[in-house]
């Protein structure tokens, strides 16, 4: 790769993941990814900024290589997972003097997952400066973004916060011809399905975090996934973002997720579709048989309703809105209210399956609808009636 500057001194030495399109065999990566690393050469200590996927350990090292890097004193590990961490072995064994600049939660999880020893460890705390000569690095703990050992370094003098997944996005961008967003919508959906994916269920501190970062003196924010951040307008529309989807605000739409197996659902689905959207309720349909997860995890950060639609089988719900209402309780949606609709043909324990699932969410389950069969005229009043308590209880909210 060539060598790409970002100021005098500091590098992006890190590698696109263009091909990739999953993600911890769950999440969809319709648009890639890349895994940022950063190279800062101080005065007096060098310092790398976290490392790649380990398998993309040969091209940071090379880029370290082109730079004629020979000596690494620090490697900061800001997240212990592994797209960030997995090729710090390589770098340690490559560097034998360099150190992992961590916290001590990181540090236990590195030993376990990578099998660093305690000695290669240079344990830093919340708020500490340390110095590398003309520049100083400034330790900020942001816990669960996107796990608890999680922080961020402020480079000083130079006013670049490197943040790890906090502000990332899954999106391939090519760093040999750019490396700061320039079009706010281009990056919108990819920041908002990262955050949908992996941030949402922790809001509250993120809140908090986000507060944290927002008094610091940052002219780039620099994170370990998708492009950079430069300048006041870009960094704000990327902390107003985090500020919106982290709120507790819903909107007036309904997420609904059915599968259906010979046809009943589908026809229920649509019908109750219809009949939402004649109350004025914008509804987000995903049929299961084929939804991008990552799509449907992005309706959960604004749908005031959350709604699964499944046929009974083998006794219980479809597997695919198991799967679904898994996800939803996993997620911790914002999410005020959940419903069921359903069908069976001659039986079964499908709505005390999902309401034994979905109880833990905190949100209100307003009484399903399961019809026997394909839908009659006395079915699709049940529908009709709970698409009313839908819209009510969303003008209830103030949400219309
Ligand atoms: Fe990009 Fe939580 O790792």
């Amino acid at each position: 790769m060539a060598e790409i500057k970002i100021k005098k001194n500091i590098y992006y030495v890190g590698a696109n993941d263009a091909e990739r399109r999953i993600f911890d065999q769950l999440i969809p990566l319709p648009d890639g990814t890349t895994y940022n690393s950063y190279l800062i050469l101080g005065s007096q200590k060098n310092v790398l900024v976290d490392s790649v996927d380990p398998t993309k350990k040969d091209i940071l090292l090379n880029n370290l290589k082109n730079l004629n890097i020979s000596k690494i004193d620090y490697i900061i590990a800001h997240h212990g997972e592994q797209d960030h961490s997995g090729a710090i072995p390589d770098v340690l064994a490559a560097y034998p003097m360099a150190k992992v600049l961590t916290n001590d939660k990181c540090k236990e999880e590195l030993m376990d997952m990578l099998l660093i020893d305690e000695d290669r460890f240079f344990i830093v705390n919340d708020g500490q400066e340390v110095s590398i000569g003309d520049k100083t690095l400034k330790i900020i703990f942001t816990p669960w973004v996107h796990w608890p050992e999680t922080f961020v370094t402020l480079l000083v003098e130079d006013k670049i916060l490197f943040t790890c997944d906090f502000f990332g996005s899954h999106y391939a961008f090519d760093a040999e011809k750019w490396l700061y967003v320039n079009d706010k919508d281009l990056i919108y959906a990819p920041a908002k399905r990262y955050f949908a994916e992996i941030m949402s269920p922790f809001r509250n501190v993120i809140r908090k975090n986000l507060e944290k970062v927002s008094s610091l003196d940052v002219e780039v924010i620099a994170p370990s996934h998708g492009p950079l951040y430069k300048g006041d307008d870009f960094n704000t529309f990327i902390k107003d973002c985090y500020k919106e989807w982290s709120s507790e605000n819903v909107k007036n739409e309904v997420l609904l997720a059915y599968v259906s197996m010979h046809g009943s659902i589908e026809k229920i689905a649509q019908y109750f579709i219809n009949s939402l959207q004649k109350r004025g309720v914008t509804v987000k349909a995903f049929d299961l048989a084929s939804a991008d997860i990552g799509e449907i995890a992005m309706v959960l950060l604004d749908a005031a309703t959350a709604v699964i639609g499944t046929p009974t089988v083998l006794t219980g719900p479809h597997p695919s809105a198991v799967f679904a209402s898994y996800l939803v309780r996993a997620l911790r949606p914002k999410t005020k209210f959940l419903s069921v609709i359903g069908s069976y043909g001659w039986g079964g324990k499908t709505i005390e399956f999902l309401g034994n699932l979905l109880s833990s969410t905190g949100a209100e389950i307003i009484e399903p609808v399961m019809i026997k069969g394909y839908p009659k005229k006395k079915d699709i009043e049940l529908l009709d009636q709970l698409a009313d308590k839908i819209a009510n209880k969303h003008k209830q909210l103030g949400i219309t």
